[in-house]
């Protein structure tokens, strides 16, 4: 299995007899060279880093084998999952997929991480669990205003075209709700920014 993402490459492979998958960030020709080595050192580190915190406030993420700053590389337990964005295409009842999404965010932002990138092809559903994955554009903070943009995103990603189902957003900040002390303050502060978005 090979997957190319926004700016990596993810392969299947074992890690000591271990289902694992190699991620890593390619050359994005477009940019100096300088900044880009750079770019895709400082976005692996912080991926590893927020793989870290997230863990340890209980939220499921792959569990890292191996780093390779210098070749650009991670490599992680393989979650033999389809993404949630798969998921939410297949018939059936996607309730409790929705509520978890708004759970696991929820616990994300209550140890003070955001994520950055709240789409659904950045979390994967398996055995009843959602992981989270892709951090590299988070960021460790309690700023209302970057849970407000997480979940903007996130509710952008719900009410796509493809989707069509606006009311599925009510499920998930129900989750986010029963998860995290603070969520109305970030619920306010995303309706403000899609305010803000409108008049400008
Ligand atoms: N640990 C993993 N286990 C299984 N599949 C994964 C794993 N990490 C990434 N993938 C797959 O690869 C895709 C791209 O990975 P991602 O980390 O989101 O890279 P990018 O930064 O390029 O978006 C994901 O949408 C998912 O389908
Ligand atoms: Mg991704």
């Amino acid at each position: 299995m090979q997957k190319r993402g926004a700016e990596a490459v993810i392969t299947a492979m074992e890690w000591r007899g271990r289902p694992a998958v190699e991620k890593r960030r390619v050359t994005k020709g477009y940019r100096d060279p300088a900044l880009d080595e750079e770019l895709r050192r400082s976005r692996l580190r912080k991926e590893v880093r927020l793989f870290r915190e997230a863990r340890r406030a209980g939220v499921p993420v792959p569990v890292i084998y191996d780093i390779d700053p210098a070749g650009h590389t991670l490599v992680m337990q393989r979650i033999e999952a389809p993404t949630v964005k798969e998921r939410l295409r297949e018939p059936g009842d996607r309730s409790v997929i929705v509520d978890a999404i708004g759970r696991t965010v929820g616990q994300l932002h209550a140890a003070g991480v955001v994520h950055g990138d709240l789409t659904t092809s950045n979390m994967l559903w398996s055995d009843d669990r959602l992981y989270l994955i892709d951090l590299s554009l988070g960021e460790k903070t309690d700023s209302t205003e970057a849970r407000g943009v997480d979940l903007r995103l996130l509710k952008e990603a719900c009410t796509s075209a493809h989707y069509d189902r606006p009311e599925l957003f009510d499920v998930i900040l129900a989750g986010y709700r029963a998860a995290f002390r603070d969520a109305d303050t970030a619920i306010e502060k995303m309706r403000e920014i899609e305010e803000r978005g409108r008049y400008t």
